[in-house]
């Protein structure tokens, strides 16, 4: 399995100091800033485009993981990449043709990846894992931080990590110290965190889920 990484969600983030809050949180320990793009269509909620993304890129030393929940991808992935994304994840569940959009993703010069919702199987993402860098597993419905981790996903993410033992696979939602032992024990290495980790000492509660 490839190495532990932490990616707070930076949708906890105090969105007033983003410069920083993203300097806090990487000085705390995080490998990945996990950047959550919603569309007000695919999910119901409305966050962040490419400028701020392209704002957070000039202030940040850490890899920006671009999660799109947007109904759309493929028209806007060039715009993330050139906005300073280094991981661009699109849903399988979205409206968009898998293969081109994943293309599209590596033509721009970033690393393409898959996104699961909590009921959707892995089947659903087993004919790309040869091609993508990162595979997302939902562990709560996608559109709002803060809500409860789902423990029926670990099954898929055990699914997965058999199927692809050297994939960087991710688990996004409802994740603390106690829920990131069970996911990492199922075969889980990149932790999104988003509440649990912008609702204490930084670092001490990215070391908890170390
Ligand atoms: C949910 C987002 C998550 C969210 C995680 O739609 O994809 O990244 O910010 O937040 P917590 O860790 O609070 O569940
Ligand atoms: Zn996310």
């Amino acid at each position: 399995m490839p190495s532990l990484k932490i990616a707070p969600s930076l949708l906890s983030c105090d969105f007033a100091n983003i410069q920083r809050e993203v300097e806090a949180i990487e000085a705390a320990g995080a490998d990945l800033l996990h950047v959550d793009v919603m569309d007000a269509h695919f999910v119901p909620n409305l966050t962040i485009g490419p400028p701020v993304v392209a704002a957070i890129k000039r202030v940040a030393r850490k890899p920006l993981d671009c999660h799109l929940m947007m109904t759309d991808p493929q028209r806007y992935v060039a715009d993330f990449a050139k906005a300073g994304a280094a991981i661009i994840t699109i849903h399988v569940e979205a409206n968009a043709p898998v293969s081109d959009t994943l293309d599209a993703i590596r033509k721009a010069g970033a690393k393409p990846g898959l996104v699961l919702n909590p009921e959707t199987p892995i089947d659903a993402a087993a004919p790309y894992l040869n091609r993508i860098d990162m595979l997302l597993i939902m562990s709560v419905w996608p559109g709002f931080g803060g809500q409860k981790f789902m423990p029926q996903v670990l099954e898929t993410v055990k699914a997965a990590r058999k199927l692809a033992p050297d994939l960087d696979i991710e688990i996004d939602g409802g994740i603390n110290a106690e829920t990131a032992r069970q996911a990492v024990a199922a075969g889980a290495n990149v932790l999104v965190a988003g509440s649990y980790v912008f609702s204490g000492d930084y670092a001490a509660r990215i070391a908890s889920l170390r």
